[in-house]
């Protein structure tokens, strides 16, 4: 570590009915990567955000390379090289994947833009990175860890020496943030400070220096990482010691009957064959490594994505498995299924639309009588499940977008909740959520099951998916590798099936 390049101090922010920021202190020094943790809605990225000028503070000072400063956008903090990747994706979906990364800042050749030479550029920047991204590709047609790839790659061409990295490992798969730790390395090495926002206890314990850790918008203290715990950490985090209530497995009854019964799916090239059945109040986790074929088949099964060819059967009022044709989401939601997605600001919510909203959004319809919609009690069912997930918010009028990352999530949640829906597919439930929340989410997920709906659970922690499942099924390389009773499973076992295709 070298010296300070960056001193914030005292910073002070509001908005309408929130005290976002309450006299923060945050330091960064040259060839350090330093860790900023908190619960959901602490004040991390709001902090990040008045540093690279999108907000701008009520108070406090700024000192970057020795002299007090105030960006008043993010082109002149990028220009300075303070640069910022964000949390949600900034890429315009349209555009090529080297047009997102020069935009605003095209080579020109005389006065149209030079394509060429950006895609030159593009191409070079990734092999520096050593990342497998076509430059001429459309932003849309990758998939959210490359966009996120993107974004990286995006930031580094800017010539930083100070980079901030807001939960970018979120969307990433195993080896692409083993890639992006490669990066964050070699940028270390040369000097650069670097921020770095994540709920992940172990990636902050491999890439970070130090950690300074928020609670309640308020700074609570710097820790040097290698002379921390993680108890150390976390009690700094919540301020009181989170209760967990582990599961009694297995849950469900022996006999419970089955409610989905899904045989020799096939859709794409990452779905082969698939069949499973789910039980009534059964957790069924869906293990694997990224990729695997998991979110594939979810989306298929939910009428997401065509099918070419399978059968589904589901349980009917009469108690008896029927076959179903599922070709749309709608058809889906109708025989009951809710599909929480993993991709939760592209499918997941309407940011630009208040907490009330989206929570009542799939269910429209119970609040609708005849074309009126039943505002008061739209407005008590989203209260009720903002208290119950603990969502931070001012009050449920608010928009989505004013929200932080992980109590978005906690909206979407919510919002499948109010359907009722009788099957629930959650495709990575608690990615981007704080300790605290992750375990109300498991509550809630026991007690669903516990009430005899039914759980899908896709999910990439293997801690996750140990505690959880009643049951857990292994998808390798689009298909079904292994089917395990909780009472035999263990993370030896589960990774053998992810990682070989054999039985
Ligand atoms: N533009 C805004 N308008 C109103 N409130 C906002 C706005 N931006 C952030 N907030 C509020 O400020 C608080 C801090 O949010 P912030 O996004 O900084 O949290 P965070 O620590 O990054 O959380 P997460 O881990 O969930 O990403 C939250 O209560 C949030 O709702
Ligand atoms: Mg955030």
């Amino acid at each position: 570590m070298g010296e300070v390049i960056l001193t914030m101090k005292d910073i002070d922010k509001s908005f309408p009915g929130v005290h976002a920021l309450d006299h923060v202190n945050f330091e960064v020094k040259r060839g350090e990567v330093h860790a900023l943790m908190g619960e959901n809605g602490a004040g991390k990225s709001t902090l990040m955000k008045v540093l690279t000028g999108i907000y701008q503070k009520d108070s406090g000072s700024i000192t970057y390379k020795g002299q007090e400063t105030e960006f008043h956008n993010t082109k002149e903090a990028q220009d300075a090289g303070v640069v910022i990747v964000h949390q949600e994706l900034n890429m315009v979906g349209d555009l090529t994947v080297a047009q997102n990364i020069f935009i605003g800042r095209e080579p020109k050749k005389g006065f149209t833009i030079d394509d060429k030479k950006m895609v030159e550029d593009s191409k070079k920047l990734f092999k520096e990175l050593n990342i497998e991204i076509n430059p001429k590709e459309k932003m849309n047609n990758l998939t959210v860890g490359k966009q996120q790839m993107c974004e990286i790659a995006k930031a580094i061409s800017h010539k930083a020496e100070v980079i901030i990295f807001d939960e970018p490992s979120a969307a990433l798969t195993e080896k692409e943030i083993a890639d992006l730790f490669e990066i964050i390395r070699d940028l270390r090495k040369k000097g650069l400070g670097i921020v770095y926002i994540s709920h992940r206890m172990d990636e902050i314990k491999t890439i970070t220096d130090r950690v300074t850790v928020m609670r309640d918008g308020g700074y609570v203290g710097t820790l040097i990482t290698a002379d921390s715990t993680k108890e150390d950490i976390i009690n700094m985090m919540v301020g009181r010691v989170i209760y967990e209530d582990p599961k009694e497995h297995s849950m469900v009854a022996p006999d419970a009957p089955v409610v989905l019964k899904v045989e020799n799916l096939n859709a794409g090239k990452m779905v082969q064959n698939v069949s499973f059945e789910l039980r009534k109040g059964e957790i069924l986790g869906f293990s694997g490594l990224m990729g695997a074929g998991r979110t594939e088949t979810a989306r298929a099964l939910f009428g997401a994505d065509p099918k070419q060819s399978g059968k589904i059967s589901i349980m009917g009022k009469d108690g008896k498995l029927h076959e179903v044709t599922i070709n749309t989401p709608q058809d889906a939601v109708k025989y009951g299924i809710g599909y929480l997605s993993e991709d939760r600001r592209r499918y997941g919510c309407v940011v630009q639309k208040s907490v009330t909203e989206n929570t009542t959004l799939a269910t429209m319809e119970e609040f609708t009588s005849g074309i009126f919609i039943n505002k008061s009690k739209e407005k008590e069912v989203s209260e009720r499940y903002v208290k119950e997930l603990a969502t931070k918010t001012p009050n449920c009028e608010q928009l989505v977008v004013n929200l932080s990352g992980g109590n978005q999530q906690k909206v979407v949640i919510a919002k499948w909740l109010t359907r009722d829906s009788e099957i629930l597919i959650f495709d990575e439930p608690t990615r981007g959520i704080d300790v605290g929340a992750k375990n109300e989410i498991y509550k809630l997920m026991n007690r669903l099951a516990a009430e005899g709906k039914s759980i899908i659970m896709i999910s990439s922690e293997m801690t996750e998916v140990l505690r959880m499942s009643d049951r857990i099924i292994v998808m390798c390389e689009g298909k079904i590798t292994g089917n395990i009773d909780i009472s035999e499973a263990t993370q030896e076992h589960i990774m053998n099936k992810a990682t070989r295709n054999i039985d």
